[in-house]
């Protein structure tokens, strides 16, 4: 007697369909300031950011160096689109790449709206835009190179991810 269903090849994720949406997922991107910002304006935006990263509730951290930005964003894929649509739309900034998103299984930065800081160490910098750390597989839950540089970098600034 053979159970119900057996010699059934059940393929649940065949390849000519796209993974199932993630529950959450990551958004590393960097752009280059439009224009001097000043303290006033960096207070400005992430007071409006993080008012509007608590109702959808997304979470992640700016950096900021003088004259372009690293921003690290995390949320579900709804509340990613609806900030990157804001982001993509701020006069403060152009020339947005993105170097990373993908979906992650737990968030890294779950305590900041939208947490900021100012870098001045230019290695850090420039190692944190490097596209290749920020590959990431599709079958590899692991976080990719980048998210555990910003993670240790935060950490070492700030304190707690
Ligand atoms: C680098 C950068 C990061 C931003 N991050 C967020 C964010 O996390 N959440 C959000 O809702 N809006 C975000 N924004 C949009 C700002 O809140 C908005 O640009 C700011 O209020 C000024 O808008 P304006 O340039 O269209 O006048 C961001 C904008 C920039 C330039």
């Amino acid at each position: 007697m053979t159970p119900a269903g057996a010699g059934l090849i059940i393929n649940r994720f065949p390849t000519c369909l796209p993974p199932p949406m993630p529950e959450l997922q990551y958004i590393a991107y960097t752009s280059t300031a439009s224009r001097d910002i000043v303290d006033a304006d960096l207070q400005y935006l992430l007071a409006d950011a993080r008012h509007f990263n608590a109702k959808v509730d997304a979470t992640g951290v700016l950096l900021f160096n003088g004259l372009a930005f690293f921003q690290y964003l995390e949320g579900t894929p709804q509340a990613c689109a609806a900030v990157m649509a804001r982001i993509r739309s701020s006069s403060l900034h152009h020339s947005i790449y993105e170097l990373c998103c993908h979906g992650i299984d737990a968030r890294r930065f779950g305590d900041w709206r939208m947490g900021c800081t100012l870098v001045d160490d230019e290695a850090r910098w420039l190692a944190l835009h490097d596209p290749s750390l920020w590959t990431t597989r599709v079958e590899n839950p692991a976080p990719c190179e980048g998210l555990t540089l910003l993670t240790a970098f935060w950490q070492a600034s700030i304190g707690t991810p």
